[in-house]
């Protein structure tokens, strides 16, 4: 007999959002045969140059949102700054993973924090602003410095400030209280790494987690990813439980991604979580044995998950528009992938702009080392900044 929720190849596969994670995930599902359509107004976004279908609405239709509900068989979505209403307007029709809940909880730093608190999860001290006054008395509670974020709507470091000093509160306050969302601000926590992990869970409660990745971020936007991150066994460990616990407790299907400092003490703290794949998962598409993507797939067909595995280490770097800037749109694509280990995924977006994810390149090799080395190199000749 079949499970009510096991869809079998040949079922469809319903994408809020039409970027690089749609596409991915896409990509994924067909290897299977599983059929996607992607709700995004882009006609020609990443995601749909690879999908099935397409419904060119904005995000925030519930009627599109109920349109890819009845055309689909289960539906996800691919971002966070999503409307939460229309995802709930879909899930009224068809299973969402994960559930609008999760979503409304993950789109929203000050709920975001306080269920991490609520779960007993290490998260850094925080305060809701409502008031320059609540700023300031912030201040006196967590000391300097702190970091000043809009609670939705911020990627890449947009949205957010560092503060100093307390002759900064006031600036810093009118910056951010334009963006009309609500505020949180948090002590700034000096890790010595910032390390993340993606952990799926079924709709029978089975989690499976990926290897951590070390993360190292330039101008906010994720630059490299390491895999095995360069840290204690120990704490490698107690990042993929913390990531199963909070699946647990916020009783996630589909994917979890959890963003996490690493003190001097070895102590861990979450930063932020995404419910749904991400940037810093990209390396497992290369390095284990099943891609992030390819478990969401699972996740979502009710299959089972694998218990994903490291088979060598791997080093991902992301292609910003720069590199298509810097080389007149015209990057040495040859000579990257001349190197041994290489691997290139680009999105499909026409428009190369500075900070905008274009691609990225995979390297896999015998140690982490020489798969860093090689992956800076691969970048550096496809910007034709390489002297060698
Ligand atoms: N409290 C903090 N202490 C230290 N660094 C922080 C803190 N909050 C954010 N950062 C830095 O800024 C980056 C982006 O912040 P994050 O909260 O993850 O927002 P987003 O990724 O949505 O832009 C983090 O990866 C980290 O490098
Ligand atoms: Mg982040």
């Amino acid at each position: 007999m079949q499970r009510e929720s096991l869809l079998n190849p040949g079922s469809t596969i319903g994408i809020i959002g039409g970027g690089q994670l749609g596409r991915m995930l896409a990509i994924a599902a067909r290897q299977m045969d599983y059929k996607t359509v992607v709700l995004d107004p882009d006609p020609n976004c990443p995601t749909s140059q690879v999908a099935d279908g397409q419904i060119a609405e904005a995000y925030a239709s519930r009627d599109a949102s109920r349109q890819l509900a009845r055309s689909t068989d289960v539906v996800t979505y691919e971002f966070e700054n999503v409307d939460a209403d229309s995802v709930s307007a879909a899930a009224e029709l068809k299973p969402v993973h994960p559930s609008p809940s999760v979503l409304r909880t993950a789109q929203h730093r000050l709920h975001e924090k306080t269920a991490l608190l609520k779960a007993g999860i290490p998260v850094a001290p925080f305060r809701n602003v409502e008031s320059l006054n609540d700023l300031k008395s912030a201040a006196d509670a967590l000391g300097f410095p702190m970091v000043l974020k809009t609670s939705t709507q911020g990627y890449d470091g947009k949205g957010q400030v560092m503060i100093t000093r307390a002759e900064d509160i006031e600036h810093s306050y009118e910056l951010l209280s334009k963006r009309r969302t609500e505020l949180i601000v948090e002590q700034f926590v000096p890790f010595k790494m910032e390390i993340s992990t993606i952990c799926a869970r079924t709709a029978d409660g089975k989690t499976a987690t990926f290897p951590p990745s070390e993360n190292i971020h330039r101008n906010h936007i994720l630059d490299v990813s390491i895999v095995p991150a360069r840290i204690d066994e120990g704490v490698i460990e107690n990042a993929r439980l913390l990531a199963a616990d909070i699946a647990v407790q916020l009783d996630v299907v589909g994917l979890i991604s959890v963003e996490m400092f690493v003190t001097k003490e070895n102590e861990i703290l979450v930063n932020e979580l995404a419910p749904r794949p991400h940037n810093s998962g990209h390396y497992t598409m290369d390095g284990c044995d099943t891609s992030q993507f390819e478990q969401l797939v699972r996740v979502l067909a009710g299959m089972p998950i694998a218990e994903p595995k490291l088979h060598s280490p791997t080093v991902m770097v992301n292609l910003l528009g720069e590199v298509w800037e810097d080389t007149d749109g015209d990057p040495d694509w040859e000579r990257a992938l001349e190197l041994p280990g290489v691997s290139l995924h680009l999105y499909g977006k026409s428009e190369a702009r500075v900070g905008r994810k274009m691609g990225h390149i995979n390297v896999v090799a015998d140690t982490v080392e020489d798969a860093l080395y090689i992956a800076t190199e691969a970048r550096d000749r496809a910007w034709r900044r390489s002297r060698a």
